[in-house]
């Protein structure tokens, strides 16, 4: 039988090639978005589309009465490090509240699964060592602190409820689906790669590097940057994953740090344009080094990054930002030279 997924956040950068994903595979699928950072355009168009605001418990019963879910993904949040440290109390409460209101509203239907978006910034910064599923939790701003306690409700309402849960860490999402019509459109745009590209499209004249006294290879910052679409392949394992098992966690990067000035260099090298750069002081709440240990999810689940080497998360972001320059909605061009095949 085709099982039934509801996408939370499906109109956004992980969400929206997470539900492409499932359509491909079969799966019906219901996104559900309130379109404050997503796209409308993002959303498969063999998916429903329901345009709510999850804070809003009465919404969020009317999407579960419409359907049976199988299975609920939950992506929609507050994602920004930087930002979460302005707005640490908007972080905590959208982040937990919506995940309370969806998370009971699936229990109250008889869902049997739910996969929680969460993220490496739970952790602290390792600067020698990757991050594996036995490091401590300790976050170093409100949006890592605001995932740590969805983790904590999820695994409560496990407990209680029977509700078969995963939480999936992200590294640093990137990249783009080959083919160059869905990709990262964050406005205003705060994330390395998509800011990089833009100042080799001469759209921005130079980027910001934010600290080169980290205690890492080159002072700046290491992330550890995983394809997106390695990313749904995760999410479609543990998926699968639930049906015979709960309680499940897994860190999801691609095993590799690269530093800022690596991540600029190697953009350079792509696409053949100068990307000139400033010193800035750090960045509050940013950790030195995150790097993951995805052993566990290697092993349990047979998953292999596929397209997470560098080259190709940029390749990808390039083709991308080259033949949508304003993001999604505008117009859509070439195929920039060099970007090689489309696939
Ligand atoms: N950076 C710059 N200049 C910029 C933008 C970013 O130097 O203009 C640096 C940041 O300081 C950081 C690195 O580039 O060291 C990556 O920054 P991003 O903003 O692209 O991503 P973050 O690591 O802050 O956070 C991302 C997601 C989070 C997720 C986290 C997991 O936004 O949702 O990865 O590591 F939790």
């Amino acid at each position: 039988p085709v099982e039934n997924v509801l996408v939370t956040g499906g109109a956004g950068f992980v969400g929206s090639h997470v539900a492409w994903l499932l359509c491909e595979l079969g799966f019906r699928v219901t996104v559900v978005d309130d379109l404050s950072t997503g796209h409308r355009a993002a959303v498969p168009p063999t998916a429903s589309f329901v345009l709510a605001d999850l804070r809003q418990v009465g919404t969020i019963n009317q999407v579960f009465a419409e359907r049976q879910y199988d299975a609920v993904m939950h992506f929609a949040a507050r994602t920004l490090v930087g930002e979460s440290n302005t707005r640490p109390i908007d972080y905590v409460r959208d982040n937990v509240g919506t995940l309370c209101n969806v998370l009971q509203a699936a229990i109250d239907h008889g869902t049997r699964s739910f996969i929680l978006s969460s993220t490496a910034s739970i952790f602290e910064s390792r600067d020698g060592s990757d991050i594996d599923e036995n490091q401590v939790v300790s976050p170093g701003n409100p949006y890592g602190e605001s995932k740590r306690m969805c983790e904590r409700v999820l695994f409560w309402a496990e407990r209680s409820h029977g509700i078969r849960t995963a939480v999936l860490r992200y590294f640093n999402a990137a990249g783009a689906k080959p083919g160059g019509d869905l990709g990262e459109d964050h406005r205003p745009e705060t994330h390395l790669i998509p800011l990089v590209l833009q100042v080799a499209q001469g759209r921005r004249p130079h980027i910001d590097i934010f600290g080169n006294d980290y205690p890492t290879r080159d002072g700046t910052c290491v992330r550890d940057y995983v394809h997106v679409l390695d990313l749904a392949d995760a999410h479609v394992r543990t998926l699968i994953a639930l049906r015979s098992s709960g309680a499940l966690a897994y860190n999801v990067g691609s095993g590799a740090g690269y530093s800022v000035r690596q991540i600029v260099a190697a953009a350079e090298r792509v696409t053949g344009r100068p990307i000139p750069t400033i010193m800035r002081p750090r960045r509050m709440g940013d950790p030195a080094a995150l790097v993951a240990n995805s052993g566990k999810l290697r092993r349990e689940l047979g998953w292999k990054p596929l397209h997470s080497d560098l080259q190709t998360i940029i390749r990808t972001a390039w083709i991308w930002h080259s033949r949508h320059p304003g993001g999604f909605g505008s117009s859509c061009l070439p195929f920039p030279p060099g970007a090689g095949s489309p696939s």
